[in-house]
């Protein structure tokens, strides 16, 4: 079995910026024959960066009078937003790229790479696949508009792979994919240089937004109909308000939350060196901030954070865990674990086991270590064998699987809140999210409840999901 395979999630919980390679919209072959060249089909990789950056791609080009289409072949313009965070991601959009070697295929199509590859791989992807002709990073999505024109206009190939700009990404539009929950990037890029990480390379220096402009486009939101928000930044708790007001991160969250109209704000990822005590009083103050941290250790080895420039000791970590779970209100708990960084030793990894034990996480998505390009720890000595990656890997899971079902079996008979998020059809079961972020499958005698808050009763509990019933006549 390969590594990535064993990669997948542990569960099925949305809300990390875990950065899966998993395809939305996916296709196997192209047809060829006349196109409208004012259609465009967008299929994005990795986090929920990437998706909200293309809602807002979307929103460009469906600002300048192009429609959305579902499958390449159908479209004028076809563009791949891209993830780079592990080996396998990566290789992903050059197969998707092989499915235009022929001619017949490119005819009359621009071709287009977005995202974290092409900020990374550059000009290499036009030698790699020479029918590409768009290659644009997210730091220079601002120069997308103008980049089209010059296309339309009969230039063969334009790039956008600027990093240092210090202005954000925003439209006038953009076409959000989700009718109830919303994103809100408030931080771009990410000044931390985590030795394994990519994302200080493809997306550049931290560039916050002002706290007026968030504050407008949640006000905006909830006035649309928007009553989740999810505030999204690769370190998003080191938030730092460039304009006048100067408002701290936890002020902006309390901010979001006051907004009228909104029921749960929540926000992804924070980095455990940035979080202090305020977050987890306004969590405390204001029950519309959702009760859930997705606070990424990596390692639970002092050793080996260190190795990755965490800059955190095992214990620093501990000590968050234990200003979390002192709040007064209960807060889930999530994380990102590294398993397979070179020089980790079987103490090292004993210490990250020992960790989870400790931290009690509600959930974790855990990786094999992926050598990037760039990247420090690219050329450490000590490189962990393949198969011992993999093997380290499924210990952890297991060692995850068991806490998370202990914890999801003492859910039983509990009720929750669900927003419910989505209807599985062959079954008829609905699928909703407490405010901790967790899955609840669930039956209910009614129809039409998308989008819905509303109580749940846990009936069992499984590792990744629990399942329940609507607690009916009882609004949430
Ligand atoms: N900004 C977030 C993480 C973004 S990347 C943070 O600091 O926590 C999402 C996750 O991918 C990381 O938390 C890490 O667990 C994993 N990851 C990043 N680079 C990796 C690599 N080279 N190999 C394997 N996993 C990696
Ligand atoms: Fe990568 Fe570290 Fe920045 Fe997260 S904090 S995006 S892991 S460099
Ligand atoms: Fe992937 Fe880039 Fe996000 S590398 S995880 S798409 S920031």
């Amino acid at each position: 079995m390969s590594s990535e395979s064993i990669n997948a999630r542990i569960d099925v919980r949305l809300g990390s910026l875990t950065g899966e390679a998993t395809p939305r919209n996916a296709i196997a072959s192209i047809e060829t024959g006349a196109v409208d060249a004012r259609t465009f089909y967008l299929e994005t990789f990795g986090c929920q960066m990437n998706d909200h950056d293309s809602e807002k791609v979307a929103g460009v080009l469906l600002g300048r009078g192009y429609r959305q289409v579902e499958t390449p072949d159908a479209a004028g313009v076809v563009l791949y937003n891209t993830c780079s965070i592990r080996e396998k991601a990566a290789s992903k959009v050059f197969s998707r790229l092989g499915l235009f070697k022929d001619k017949a295929s490119q005819e009359g199509r621009i071709i287009g790479v977005l995202g974290c590859v092409a900020q990374q791989e550059g000009e290499v992807i036009f030698e790699r696949a020479p029918w590409v002709s768009l290659v644009c990073g997210s730091a220079s999505y601002r120069q997308l508009p103008e980049m089209i024109s010059r296309l339309e206009a009969g230039e063969r190939r334009v790039t956008g792979l600027d990093k240092d700009v210090d202005e954000t990404f925003e439209t006038p539009v953009t076409r959000r994919n989700h009718p109830f929950r919303a994103y809100i990037t408030i931080i771009e890029g990410c000044d931390k240089a985590c030795t394994y990480c990519v994302v200080p390379f493809t997306r550049g220096p931290e560039r916050s937004r002002t706290s007026a402009s968030v504050l407008e486009e949640a006000r905006r939101l909830a006035e649309d109909g928007y009553s989740e928000i999810q505030l999204l930044g690769q370190t998003v708790n080191s938030y730092a308000d460039p304009s006048a007001a100067r408002m701290s991160f936890s002020e902006l969250l309390l901010a979001v939350a006051d907004v009228p109209g909104m029921k749960r704000v929540r926000f992804t990822t924070s980095h455990p060196n940035d979080f202090g005590e305020d977050i987890v009083r306004a969590i405390e103050t204001n029950p519309v901030l959702c009760d859930h941290v997705h606070l990424p250790v990596q390692s639970g080895s002092t050793k080996l954070l260190r190795a990755m420039k965490r800059t955190y000791t095992r214990e620093e970590y501990i000590e968050k865990i234990a200003l979390i779970r002192g709040a007064s209100r209960a807060i889930s708990i999530t994380s990102d674990i590294i398993v397979g960084f070179p020089g980790e030793t079987d103490e090292d990894f004993a210490d990250t086991l020992s960790l989870l034990d400790v931290a009690q996480y509600d959930s974790a998505f855990s990786f094999t270590y992926s050598p990037r390009p760039n990247t420090a720890a690219k050329d450490m000595p000590d490189a962990i064998p393949e198969e011992e990656k993999v093997r380290r890997l499924a210990v952890l899971q297991e060692r995850q699987r068991e806490i998370q079902t202990l914890r999801n079996e003492k859910c039983v008979g509990r009720e929750y809140e669900v927003m419910v998020d989505g209807l599985r059809k062959k079954d008829a079961r609905w699928l909703g999210r407490t405010t901790t972020n967790q899955m609840i499958d669930f039956a209910s005698p009614r129809t039409e409840l998308l989008g819905q808050y509303l109580k749940v009763r846990v009936t069992r509990a499984g590792p990744g999901c629990m399942y329940g019933e609507e607690v009916v006549g009882q609004a949430g």
